[in-house]
């Protein structure tokens, strides 16, 4: 409001409605308070991404987590709009339906609303000159709640979110975690349980689709879930995590949350054991047997070696030779996502927690299954798949153990 007060003379804009607040927002707040509230917007490009193949209709359309309602105004912007303002006014109220904690977001949200709809029937207001009406008892379904704690009167057809995405403690209610898990893992479960007949699209980050942490979440629910995930990349310019779509429909007969498909082919887990190395030198005790120490410093990125200077002793077991070395750091923005080399010798090596090894499972040609893993880890192919199923800066073992590496096309 004191936004609009001190620039009467500008014209209400699409401007004054999608971007100021927000910019107002990451202004006026460090962004350590933003990530305790979990207060990040979604803009355009990510909300098109979202909406990708969804029909914009007037139905009831729900977020548990609304913030400013971002989302919602999207949507909306999108509708047919009735004759008049208030017959879409109405229909407005009728169908949107937002939770939201924080008290100043369900003021600003509500203000939105009209503004966004005044805007379409009123060109050239300047901001001086609107007469905002009392919102309080407007727009009933729109609330300042626990989304956990409250239901919409009406059954959504569409659920939209993009949920908090800081770590919150699951308090041992969730069989799929434990300890501390993403937000946003517990909102896409638990709106996935009271909404099951409800369109769910949501804004998600990779972890939930990538990291190992929430295999067990993805097979509650994956195992009856029917959705299409999208990799959409960073969230934003000034928001560094990377985020997927998913688009979750219960009228739809596919699978999945789970990764692609198995195709024809050998898979590494097929030919190899794939471990992380076990050694965290500023942790372990350094006792035990004394052998080569590889770390991520002394193997060269596709270097064949036989022996390194450096030693360690560790209670750790010990990895004979041959066998394959990978970096588990690995950035999406990186050319090649799985940097390989060989260990050639058997001697016996120990290695840093940083590495991820494959040992071949077969005693003949080991050398020889070494060297075609290899080949495919410098593949522009193996970039791409890996890209399409991590985000995420590490590479975990699942992720390495299902790749389709020989024979796969
Ligand atoms: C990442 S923001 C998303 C806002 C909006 N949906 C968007 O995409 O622009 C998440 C919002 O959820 C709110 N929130 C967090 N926990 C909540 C809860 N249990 N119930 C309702 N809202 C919650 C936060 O205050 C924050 O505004």
């Amino acid at each position: 409001m004191s936004y609009l007060m001190a620039h009467k003379d500008d014209p209400l804009s699409r401007d004054v409605v999608f971007n100021v607040p927000y910019q107002l927002l990451r202004c006026e707040n460090r962004v350590s308070i933003l990530r305790e509230k979990g207060a990040f917007f979604s803009g355009d490009k990510l909300v098109d991404f979202l909406f990708t193949d969804v029909p914009i209709v007037k139905t009831a359309i729900y977020d548990p987590a609304a913030g400013c309602g971002d989302l919602l105004l999207r949507y909306l912007d999108k509708l047919e709009l009735a004759s008049s303002f208030s017959e879409s006014m109405q229909e407005w109220e009728c169908i949107v339906y937002a939770a939201e904690k924080e008290p100043s977001f369900v003021k600003l949200m509500k203000l939105r609303l009209w503004l966004l709809l005044y805007l379409k029937y009123h060109e050239r207001t300047k901001l001086g000159q609107l007469v905002i009406p009392d919102l309080r008892e407007r727009f009933a379904g729109v609330v300042c709640r626990d989304a956990f704690k409250y239901l919409p009167e009406t059954m959504p057809n569409i659920v939209i979110m993009n949920p908090p995405f800081q770590q919150v403690d699951s308090n041992g209610v969730y069989s799929w975690g434990t300890g501390k898990v993403s937000y946003a893992a517990i909102f896409l479960y638990e709106m996935y349980k009271r909404f099951p007949k409800s369109r769910i699209l949501a804004i998600l980050p990779d972890v939930l689709r990538s990291g190992s942490r929430y295999e067990k979440l993805r097979t509650t629910v994956a195992s009856d879930l029917k959705s299409v995930v999208r990799v959409y990349g960073r969230f934003d310019k000034k928001t560094d995590i990377d985020v997927f779509v998913l688009d979750h429909r219960p009228d739809m007969r596919k699978r999945v949350l789970r990764n692609a498909g198995r195709k024809q082919g050998r898979m590494i887990c097929d030919d190899f054991a794939v471990h992380v190395g076990a050694v965290v030198p500023h942790r372990d005790a350094l006792k035990g047997r004394s052998c080569f120490f590889l770390t991520a410093d002394n193997v060269p990125p596709g270097s064949n070696i036989v022996r390194v200077k450096e030693k360690i002793k560790s209670v750790h077991k010990s990895v004979k030779g041959p066998f394959v070395v990978l970096r588990r750091t690995s950035s999406p923005s990186d050319k090649i996502r799985c940097v390989s080399s060989i260990v050639s010798s058997s001697h016996d090596f120990h290695l840093d927690n940083h590495l991820i090894y494959l040992k071949p499972r077969e005693h003949k040609s080991e050398l020889k299954l070494c060297q075609e893993v290899c080949n495919f880890f410098s593949s522009q192919e193996c970039s791409a798949i890996v890209s399409r199923l991590i985000r995420c800066r590490h590479l975990t073992v699942r992720i390495i153990r299902n790749l389709t590496y020989k024979g796969g096309k």
